[in-house]
């Protein structure tokens, strides 16, 4: 398949044209990855079955594993649930549009296969402008997962949305580089007692100071091994992954810094290529074959929004191990240990 690939300028006309062209793939059945505030993600109608199918297919993504109904106004969350708990409200007044997904009853006109089969629906309002101005402009609401290929790193730049799926979609919108770098966080508001599926730019903390009490899925951070499976389906796979083996250091930083010199040079004895993930502080503490570093330790946004495309970097260098440090997990560390986590197979050394 052709795949059409259109940049996003600052020619208002021209983006207007790129946005009808994308909003009559959509209608037409077709599937368009698009820019939003977290990552890109690759959108196809809602309530067109064959979209759905297709989504999964240009994913290679397992069809049990639901997908996020994006819509462009609150008011449009009345169209897919009968039931809007009154925190489900609240947090929209607060964090719509903007990165936080909610899971609801859903209505019977939800396809069963955007839900996975699952008699509740994962909804979000994005915040970006042109997310927004597609589901707009298509009249529909558009199901998108991540735009990547299953098991990959979610795409921040769309490059890494060309790399994993020209050829495989109708259409690709290149919006420039993402801001938040991260998914959203997914809140469970069918349970009395909110759950946090999946940690994310919007935080627990956050979450907690407008409707209260919140758990987090206790699988998260754990990993399946330990024999609970998370509620969200996706959590469960083995995701993120780059090619290497990827090993967390945890623990004082002049122990992990240690610990990572010693790794590197019993890798060069064993004639094995070393990668390691750093910050801006510690760079320059570490001689591996190849370093690559996540931003200043102090900022878990830039940590967050370098995080993806750094995984997929290492792919690139051809290293056969890889180490890195571990970040705090308060606030939108907690999101970032989490994809981190999975990144490494939940392989931690603490020191
Ligand atoms: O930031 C995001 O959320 C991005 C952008 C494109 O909006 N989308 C995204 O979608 O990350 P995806 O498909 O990669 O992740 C959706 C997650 C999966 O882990 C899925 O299992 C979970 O949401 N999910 C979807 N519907 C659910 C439901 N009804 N109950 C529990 N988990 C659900
Ligand atoms: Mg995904």
């Amino acid at each position: 398949m052709d795949t059409i690939i259109r940049k996003i300028t600052d020619d208002d006309d021209n983006n207007e044209i790129i946005i009808k062209t994308a909003a009559d793939i959509i209608a037409r059945g077709g599937l368009v990855a698009f820019p939003t505030e977290t990552v890109y993600g690759l959108g196809g109608d809602a309530f067109d079955v064959n979209a759905s199918a297709r989504i999964y297919e240009a994913k290679g993504r397992p069809s049990d594993n639901p997908l996020i109904v994006h819509i462009a106004a609150l008011e449009d969350l009345y169209s897919l649930t009968d039931n809007v708990p009154d925190k489900a409200l609240a947090l929209a007044k607060e964090f719509w549009p903007g990165p936080l997904t909610m899971i609801v009853d859903k209505k019977s006109c939800v396809p069963d296969t955007v839900t996975g089969g699952l008699s509740t629906v994962a909804v979000r309002l994005p915040s970006h402008k042109i997310a927004r101005d597609l589901i707009k402009t298509s009249r529909t609401f558009i199901a998108a997962p991540s735009a990547n290929l299953s098991g990959r790193p979610s795409p921040t730049r769309a490059e890494h949305v060309i790399e994993d799926l020209s050829g495989r979609v109708d259409m690709i919108i290149d919006g420039g580089d993402i801001e938040i770098g991260l998914e959203s966080t997914i809140v469970d508001l069918t349970e009395d007692v909110p759950v946090i599926l999946r940690p994310g730019y919007i935080t627990m903390e956050m979450i907690e100071d407008v409707i209260g009490d919140v758990r987090l899925d206790k699988a998260l951070m754990t990993g399946v091994s330990d024999g609970v499976a998370p509620k969200a389906p996706g959590m469960k796979y083995r995701h993120y992954a780059p090619k290497a083996e990827l090993t967390i250091i945890e623990g004082e930083r002049d122990k992990v810094i240690n610990r990572i010199n010693s790794f590197v040079e019993e890798g060069r004895r064993r004639n094995c290529k070393v990668g390691v993930m750093l910050t801006a502080e510690t760079y320059d503490m570490v001689e591996a074959d190849v370093k690559i570093s996540l931003g200043s330790g102090d900022s878990n946004e830039e940590i967050a929004r370098n995080l993806f495309a750094t995984l997929r970097e290492f792919d690139e260098t051809g290293v056969d191990v890889i180490y890195s440090e571990g970040f705090g997990d308060n606030g939108l560390g907690q999101a970032v240990m989490n994809r981190l986590l999975k990144a490494a197979g939940h392989r931690v050394i603490k020191v």
